[in-house]
């Protein structure tokens, strides 16, 4: 009898959830109407339902109300391009993410082994100064481009390869916007640097703001201020739909282990001398890779056009205190520091506000240093065949550091 009582109220429930389920479907189809003719905004249509705008934007593509938005990713196969393809595909599961990267010895096409089974992930080899190659895509449509390619190694630009840094970080950035004004992409979000702004003294009253001059001091960050030049000439003169970033110094997975860290990291699990510039004094500014990741997410979708915003996490540590915190966290001691002589050009302290972003935008970043390095170096303990394999195809790279 309990039994029959039972299966009775199971079917009533499995009823009513169909009644509210079909229910649910009219007021999506219905609302997709009013979208389509223009009557009702994706705000208002999250607002009546009661959820996020990205997820009724993944509703309407899966049941083909709206076409799926196709972000071109320049650089995706380099450290922060590889961090942001993962937090976009995870995060909009409606988005195709397009990888435009021309490998050069500082990306990794294995950092995307994971995405590469997702459906919504293509990889398209190719250079961002390479306009036809470029078109043959937009042709297929782009909704937004946000461009990481760029040569990067600031001792390489110091090192005899400053043309190569004229070349991506320059004539690259020039090509993306001759495509964003002719093709009529109507985003294009250029990633920049902290280091445009030069150097500010140790102990000094003063940071960058977004009205901060250029006064870039290593080829590196000319080229950098050079590509950033001519995203604000563009939006000036044509009207070209730009934003231009300005970030600290990042760290987390995937970074190429000629950048500190993960130098600093591999060294000190091989008992191997941790090369220390100068005094080892300089200060640079930290953040977490995704915590810059969500700031550019963030910037793609509520930036406004024309605008330059700064990012970065408060987080100003003086290099020996960041070898210091490696050698205490994998457990070796500081005998491995090895002072050596000071870069040409080395800038000594980099100071960047956020403010901007932060009040305009509403972005914090979530992760603190405390908290996200100790990850770091566990991601490189665990990786450490990742970094030998890098090791070992650019034997060069110690030639540059
Ligand atoms: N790493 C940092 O701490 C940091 C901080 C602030 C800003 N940035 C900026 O963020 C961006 C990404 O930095 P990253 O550390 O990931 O760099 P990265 O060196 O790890 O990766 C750069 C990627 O760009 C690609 N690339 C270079 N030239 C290209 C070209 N002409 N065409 C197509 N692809 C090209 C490379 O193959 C590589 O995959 C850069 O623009 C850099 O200036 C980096």
């Amino acid at each position: 009898m309990q039994n029959t009582f039972q299966n009775e109220s199971s079917r009533e429930e499995m009823e009513l959830k169909k009644n509210i389920s079909s229910a649910l479907d009219k007021k999506i189809e219905l609302l997709s109407k009013l979208y389509k003719d223009h009557k009702i905004s994706l705000d208002e249509i999250a607002v009546i339902l009661g959820i996020e705008k990205r997820e009724i934007e993944n509703i309407f593509t899966n049941r083909g109300f709206m076409k799926k938005k196709r972000i071109l990713v320049g650089g995706g196969a380099g450290f922060i391009g590889s961090n942001f393809i993962y937090h976009m595909l995870e995060k909009y599961p409606h988005y195709e993410i397009i990888n435009y990267d021309v490998l050069t010895y500082a990306a990794n096409i294995d950092n995307l082994r994971a995405a590469e089974k997702n459906p919504n992930y293509v990889f398209v080899k190719g250079d961002i100064a390479d306009y036809e190659a470029l078109s043959k895509i937009a042709d297929t449509g782009i909704d937004a481009i946000v461009n990481f390619a760029a040569e990067t190694a600031v001792g390489r630009s110091v090192h005899g390869k400053a043309a190569d840094f004229i070349h991506s970080n320059v004539v690259g950035t020039h090509t993306l916007l001759e495509l964003v004004r002719n093709y009529k992409i109507p985003k294009f979000i250029q990633i920049s640097t902290d280091e445009v702004y030069g150097t500010v003294d140790l102990g000094e009253d003063r940071y960058f703001t977004e009205e901060s001059p250029f006064e870039p001091n290593v080829p590196y960050a000319a080229a950098k201020a050079g590509g950033d030049m001519m995203c604000r000439a563009y939006a000036n003169t044509y009207n070209v739909p730009v934003i231009v970033t300005h970030c600290s110094n990042n760290y987390g997975p995937y970074q190429h282990p000629e950048k500190m860290i993960p130098r600093f990291i591999h060294k000190a699990m091989k008992n191997q001398s941790l090369p220390v510039h100068g005094d080892g004094l300089h200060v640079r500014d930290w953040i977490y890779v995704r915590d810059h990741c969500e700031a550019v997410d963030l910037i793609l979708h509520k930036g406004v056009m024309g605008e330059v915003y700064n990012i970065s996490a408060d987080n100003e540590v003086p290099t020996i205190e960041i070898a210091k915190m490696i050698l205490d966290l994998i457990g070796k001691p500081y005998s491995l520091l090895n002072h050596v002589p000071d870069r040409p050009g080395n800038d000594r302290r980099y100071s960047i506000r956020a403010n901007k972003i932060k009040s305009e935008l509403g972005w914090v970043p979530s992760h603190t240093f405390i908290e996200a390095m100790p990850k770091t170096v566990e991601w490189y303990q665990h990786n450490i065949d990742w970094v030998d394999k890098i090791k070992e195809r650019d034997q060069d790279f110690s030639n540059f550091i």
